[in-house]
């Protein structure tokens, strides 16, 4: 039986599960969390309190941002039948030149015990309907040429490549609206 997953915006009344979830990585890259050094993870329940502010403040359009970074929604991907924190998944509002090359629109990553299980496929499908609400369309995805696991769960949600740039594989969703390839990047 899949898991059902469900993603929702950062809270602090989650913090020792986001804790437990982090430290699930044991210093591996976190995609979508928006800690940028997995080797210094938030620790504490400040630690926790800082991130969730920081991530719900980049979500908001009226936050200026330093400049060539976007606004950005955060989701914690949570298992919807136990509540377990499963993962993190983040959803750029618009492409800098280094995301159209790169980074594409939404990054994701899945708790090592909780992988192989679905989840990653659930939780970019639900993020779809997320980045359409936002007027995000078509939606680029990429992932590191050898990454088999992001590259099958791109290809499930419909991902269309385009081309290989630096490694990295560049898949473009569209939202059936008929958009091309870079038509709002
Ligand atoms: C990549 C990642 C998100 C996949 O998460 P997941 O929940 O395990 O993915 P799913 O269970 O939805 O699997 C999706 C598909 O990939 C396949 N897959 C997953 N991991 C795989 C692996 N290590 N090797 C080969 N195939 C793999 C699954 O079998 C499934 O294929 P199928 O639909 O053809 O059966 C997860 O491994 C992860 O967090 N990795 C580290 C961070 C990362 O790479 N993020 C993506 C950045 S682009």
């Amino acid at each position: 039986m899949p898991r059902a997953v469900r993603l929702v915006p950062p809270s602090v009344t989650r913090y020792a599960q986001y804790l437990d979830c982090v430290s699930d990585f044991a210093g591996t890259a976190i995609d979508g969390s928006g800690i940028r050094d997995p080797q210094q993870p938030p620790v504490t329940e400040g630690d926790v309190i800082d991130v969730v502010t920081a991530r719900l403040a980049e979500e908001d359009p009226a936050t200026e941002l330093a400049e060539g970074w976007v606004h950005c929604t955060s989701r914690w991907i949570i298992d919807a039948e136990t509540d377990e924190m499963l993962g993190f998944l983040a959803i750029r509002h618009r492409l800098t030149p280094s995301l159209l090359e790169q980074g594409g629109h939404i990054g994701y990553s899945v708790r090592p015990a909780a992988r192989r299980q679905g989840i990653a496929s659930r939780a970019l499908d639900l993020a779809l309907v997320e980045a359409e609400l936002l007027g995000i369309g078509p939606v680029l995805v990429t992932c590191d040429e050898d990454n088999l696991g992001s590259r099958r769960t791109i290809e499930n949600a419909g991902g269309q490549l385009e081309d290989i740039r630096d490694g990295k594989r560049r898949y473009w969703i569209s939202d059936g609206n008929g958009d091309g390839p870079c038509s709002r990047a």
